[in-house]
């Protein structure tokens, strides 16, 4: 059976960070619903256009695009096991989408973390944050999470950008927006079983170990 874990969190929770660390772990792809679209505007396509006026108004995609995306991207063979989806899905009907999509290939979602942090904490940790240019970008904080070399991805070398959706306006709008239209999910992902609660607000490496236990995978150095 393959296995699907869906991280939900407001902005700057730490979802793509962890996803990455989830993603090796079990050895299935991290679907990031905003490096996809990223990668889009990156590359100019008809999606990128109709998505990055959204984006950059920290708006919500509609969910017809989106839903479509996630489909096509699960099309790809590298999910046959599985996936560990970071930022979808963000609204009810994403996730009856997402329902019935996974039982298609006889699957569910197995489990949602949901990660949470406060307010201000979000802010600054959005704020302070760099992310590479590769696909799939790998994330830093110029505080809590430092490159070796300012600037410079240590995985990969690429150069370090900050977002245009990570202007203390547009944040501040995205929590907004997670408030209005994402936090229902928490009601009904915990009516099917499947929400467990994870303290977003500890180091990196703390919020990890209680992603492992909850999932079940034996933590390093225990
Ligand atoms: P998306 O890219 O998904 O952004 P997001 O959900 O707002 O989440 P972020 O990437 O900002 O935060 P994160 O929780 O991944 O935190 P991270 O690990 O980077 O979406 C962008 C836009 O695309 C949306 O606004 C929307 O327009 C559109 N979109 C995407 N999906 C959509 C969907 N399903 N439907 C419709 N529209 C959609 O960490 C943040 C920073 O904190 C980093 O610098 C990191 O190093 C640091 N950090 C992480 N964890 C810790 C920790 N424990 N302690 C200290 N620092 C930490």
């Amino acid at each position: 059976m393959p296995t699907y874990i869906v991280l939900l969190g407001p902005p700057g929770a730490g979802k793509g960070t962890q996803a990455k660390v989830l993603a090796e772990k079990f050895g299935l792809p991290h679907i990031s619903s905003g490096d996809i679209f990223r990668e889009n505007i990156k590359n100019n396509t008809e999606l990128g256009k109709l998505a990055q006026t959204y984006i950059h108004q920290g708006e919500l995609v509609p969910d017809d695009l989106t839903i479509e995306m996630i489909r096509d991207r699960f099309s790809r063979p590298d999910c046959d096991n599985g996936a560990i989806l970071d930022g979808f899905p963000r609204t009810p009907a994403q996730a009856d989408a997402l329902c019935k999509m996974l039982k298609g290939f006889n699957g569910k979602v197995d489990l949602v973390p949901f990660i949470s942090a406060p307010q201000n904490v979000l802010i600054k940790r959005l704020a302070g944050r760099w992310t590479c240019r590769a696909m799939g970008g790998h994330v830093y904080h110029d505080k809590f999470n430092p490159p070796k070399q300012v600037g410079f991805c240590d995985i990969d070398g690429s150069e370090l950008y900050q977002r245009d959706d990570d202007k203390a306006e547009t944040v501040t709008h995205r929590i907004e927006v997670y408030l209005k239209q994402t936090t229902p999910l928490i009601d009904y992902y915990k009516e099917r079983g499947v929400l467990v609660q994870i303290n977003g607000f500890a180091p990196i490496e703390e919020v990890s170990k209680q992603l492992l236990s909850a999932l079940g995978k034996p933590v390093e150095g225990k």
